[in-house]
């Protein structure tokens, strides 16, 4: 759906920066846990287990208000391939805020491990105990952080692009937003003057 407005709805502009960086801060704490022994290593996966449950949380919510509030309209000089590229790759972002943390947790729950979030909270298993399926999701969580990590650095690239060189105004729909009345002025080169006239 295409929002009537120049920017993200500000419930998701949040969702996007709290999540965001929850996720960087899980791709560091991943690749230190599982390089790190001892006290480290225990106290990043009690850390790893909830962040990850809040991060497949949060994308629960934000899902369905992506769905009801639509998203703006990308630029229209922007190629009709580069449009279906962004689309694809924010459906790929999507459902790898789903699947690593669902992967996650079944692959605890196949090892026979508990689910440990803190505070006596602990989820029950969400997959039977069995080490060969263990053995594949274990694997399937570091392909899928791996593939993630290399998704979101093309997301940020993109981003950069948009803010640094086109300065087309799809960044600020992500971030402050634009400035409403909006009136284009000569230093105003991060609004495009043909979209200047906010619908919302
Ligand atoms: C968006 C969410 C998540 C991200 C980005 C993420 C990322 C990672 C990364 C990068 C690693 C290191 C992989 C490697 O180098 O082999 C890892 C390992 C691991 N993750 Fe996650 N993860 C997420 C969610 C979860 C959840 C929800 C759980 C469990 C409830 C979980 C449990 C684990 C475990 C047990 C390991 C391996 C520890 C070990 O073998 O020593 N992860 N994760
Ligand atoms: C680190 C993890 C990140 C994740 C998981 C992520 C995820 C997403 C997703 C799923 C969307 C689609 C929004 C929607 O349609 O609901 C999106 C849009 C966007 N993100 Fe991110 N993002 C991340 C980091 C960043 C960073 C670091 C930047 C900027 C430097 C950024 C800038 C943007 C912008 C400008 C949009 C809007 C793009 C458009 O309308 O085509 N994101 N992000």
């Amino acid at each position: 759906m295409t929002r009537p407005s120049p920017d993200f709805h500000l419930a998701l502009r949040v969702l996007h920066w709290v999540m965001a960086t929850l996720v960087l801060a899980m791709l560091f704490i991943g690749v230190f846990m599982v390089s790190t022994t001892g006290p480290a290593y225990v106290a990043l996966l009690d850390l790893h287990r909830p962040i990850g449950i809040l991060i497949l949380v949060l994308v629960l919510l934000r899902l369905p208000l992506r769905l009801a509030t639509g998203a703006p309209a990308l630029p229209d000089d922007l190629a009709p391939l580069q449009k279906r590229i962004a689309w694809g790759s924010h459906v790929l972002l999507y459902a790898t805020l789903f699947a690593l943390p669902l992967i996650g947790w079944g692959m605890l729950s196949a090892g026979g491990y508990p689910v440990r979030l803190g505070g006596g909270i602990v989820l029950p298993p969400i997959l039977p105990h069995d080490l060969a399926l263990y053995a594949l999701l274990r694997a399937a969580h570091t392909a899928v952080a791996l593939a993630f990590f290399a998704l979101i650095l093309l997301h940020l690239a993109a981003a950069l692009m948009h803010g640094l060189v086109r300065r087309d105004g799809v960044l600020r729909s992500m971030t402050t937003g634009h400035r409403r009345p909006r009136t284009p002025s000569a230093g105003d080169d991060d609004v495009p003057v043909d979209s200047a006239t906010p619908a919302a």
